[in-house]
């Protein structure tokens, strides 16, 4: 495992939109807006507001379009929303939403699940969205749900998510993302994808989207990076899943990931602390415990108290080595 030297890194947010579509009770809108505003400042690159499909199907972001339409935009930060179909291409750009973030998945039986077209049937709707973006200057990155295997159909071949992300390049969308819906991906299976489609599409800004299902997401992060990745989307609290993949659980945490990857000498712009403090306010709003791991055990160097009769021990310790015998 390398050094990160550095190296810079960019953190997408997707708790306002993976992570509450999954969560059963409904955040209010003046929370969501309040949620994003306090995260516009801790030092992202991009934020996923919402999504803008169906509110039969994702009830629990039915608000999109006040929430898009009511948050405080700072400067250099992208605001992206899902966009399933046209329907969803024409409610974004009403809004102003600064990027398209269109999805379909690898896996057939996946995109039937979820989105209740072939991927076929996808892809040419999703043509169409892209070709209004691009009329309205609006860049589109392409989210590739099942990239490294699907719930229902198992493996997804390598030569199969390559495929799709050619059609979409010829197309000509900015950028790519390889979701792991399920959690199925694994270190070295991430380390040959990415470095196959970097070395493929030199052009396209990619982006690895993990959920920790197995306990394997903050492992894939480092694959992802170490092979040339440069972006990541991370979700507060560990909060997340498609409500459409059997088993879906939270994406990896973004204040675990940031923790780690800084750790390692990587540069992901991140306010840690203002992580933490954003992660209590998701955990009050989701009212459940969160999935991540640093709001309990605190960063590497949090100090505890040695035990309270700690010099008494000290000097029993000692004193044994004086006397070569137990006190
Ligand atoms: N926004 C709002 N409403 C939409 C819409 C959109 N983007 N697309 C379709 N609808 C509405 C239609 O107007 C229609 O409404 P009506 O019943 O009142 O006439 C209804 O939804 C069904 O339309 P149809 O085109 O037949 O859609 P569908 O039922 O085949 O569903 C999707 C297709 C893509 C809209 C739906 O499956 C969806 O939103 N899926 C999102 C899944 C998701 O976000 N998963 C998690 C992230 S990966
Ligand atoms: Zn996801």
């Amino acid at each position: 495992m390398k050094a990160g030297s550095n190296t810079r890194l960019y953190m997408n947010e997707v708790a306002p939109r993976d992570g509450f579509q999954m969560e059963p009770h409904f955040i209010s809108t003046d929370d969501k807006v309040a949620l994003i505003d306090q995260l516009s400042a801790l030092g992202y690159a991009k934020i996923e507001v919402t999504s803008f499909t169906s509110p039969s199907a994702i009830p629990a972001l039915r608000d999109a379009e006040e929430v898009m339409g009511r948050i405080v935009r700072r400067a250099g930060i992208v605001y992206t929303a899902l966009v399933p179909n046209r329907r969803g291409a024409e409610r974004a750009l009403g809004c102003g939403t600064d990027e398209f973030n269109i999805v379909m998945s690898a896996s057939e039986t996946h995109n039937v699940s979820n989105l209740r077209m072939t991927r076929e049937q996808s892809f040419k709707q999703l043509a169409e969205v892209i070709d209004r973006a691009q009329r309205a200057s609006v860049p589109v990155n392409v989210s590739l749900s099942c990239a490294f295997g699907c719930p229902m159909e198992g493996e997804v071949e390598q030569a199969v998510v390559m495929a799709w992300i050619d059609r979409f390049a010829a197309l000509g969308v900015a950028g790519a993302t390889l979701c792991d819906t399920t959690g199925m991906a694994y270190p070295n299976q991430v380390q040959s994808l990415c470095e196959t489609i970097l070395a493929r599409h030199p052009k396209l800004a990619f982006t690895a989207h993990f959920h920790n299902t197995r306990s394997m997401g903050l492992i894939n992060c480092v694959a992802a990076v170490e092979a040339g990745i440069r972006r990541l989307d991370v979700s507060l609290g560990g909060i997340g899943g498609c409500p459409y993949a059997p088993g879906a659980t939270g994406n990896v945490a973004t204040e675990d990931v940031v923790h780690m990857l800084q750790c390692m000498g990587y540069d992901t712009g991140m306010d840690f602390a203002g992580l933490i403090s954003a992660a209590a306010q998701i955990e009050a709003l989701v009212c459940h415990e969160l999935p991540s791991q640093l709001p309990r055990a605190g960063d590497r160097l949090t100090h505890h108290e040695p035990p309270a009769d700690f010099i008494e021990i000290k000097a029993r310790a000692l004193a044994r080595d004086a006397t070569g015998t137990i006190a």
